[in-house]
């Protein structure tokens, strides 16, 4: 979800404008995914690397998301949505926290889709984390180091409830992943539009699903191949 400073500073106002604009995006999308039957939505909401931002910025950032997390609560609940999160949620100030943790709990049993918060989250940090976990269970003797292999290594990271990543969409025209699932991306179909976040809408949403329901995915086979096994 990127643009929302540039957003804002087109139009002349403070970043914080576009961070407020930018929210009323998630709820869009959130509402379209779960509309057109999305199993999965991860968010990039807040980077591990975003702690790097002016201190104003990172506080009032924290603040939208307290707000959102309590505004949706009926939203999500309502339409039976599980929220889960990724990253390290430890970071956030508590009153982020708890009413996230009590929403993350309230909302496990939810069925319809799972919405994913990324917070506080690095691809890397979380692949260092994953590598880390397992060395201790080797270590403790728990674990063989010849049983891990791709599909341990995947149950031990912080996305194993989630059905593997079909589509990446970045806003704002870069064409980057900026540290977003890079274990996860492997195969995932990439999708770029230069709109900001802001003006993202369900519209522009279902483009970008229409687009990669055209796409030929072939997971290293040839697309002859692929066509034979139907
Ligand atoms: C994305 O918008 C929102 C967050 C990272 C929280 P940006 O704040 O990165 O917007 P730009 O890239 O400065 O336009
Ligand atoms: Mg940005």
């Amino acid at each position: 979800m990127d643009g929302n400073g540039r957003w804002a500073q087109l139009r002349g106002l403070p970043r914080i404008e576009g961070h407020r604009r930018g929210a009323v995006s998630v709820r869009e999308i959130v509402r379209a995914a779960r509309e057109v039957g999305v199993r999965a939505l991860t968010l990039y909401a807040f980077s591990a690397q975003n702690w790097l931002r002016p201190p104003d910025e990172v506080a009032m950032l924290m603040q939208l998301l307290r707000d959102y997390v309590i505004d949706e609560r009926p939203e999500i609940m309502d339409n039976d949505i599980r929220l889960i999160t990724i990253g390290n949620v430890d970071r956030l100030p508590s009153f982020v926290r708890e009413p996230l943790e009590a929403l993350k709990r309230d909302s496990a049993n939810n069925r319809k889709m799972t919405l994913c918060l990324a917070l506080s989250y690095g691809g890397r940090e979380s692949i260092v984390e994953t590598t880390r976990a397992l060395c201790d269970m080797v270590k403790a003797g728990v674990l063989n180091s010849e049983d891990i292999d791709e599909e341990r290594f995947q149950a031990a990271m912080q996305t194993h409830g989630l059905p593997q990543l079909d589509l990446m969409i970045r806003t704002s025209g870069e064409e980057r992943l900026s540290n977003f699932l890079l274990w996860e991306s492997a195969y995932a179909e990439l999708y770029f539009t230069e709109t900001f976040w802001p003006d993202f809408n369900r519209a522009e949403f279902i483009r970008a699903l229409d687009s990669f329901r055209g796409r030929e995915r072939r997971f290293g086979r040839t697309g002859e191949q692929l066509r034979k096994i139907g």
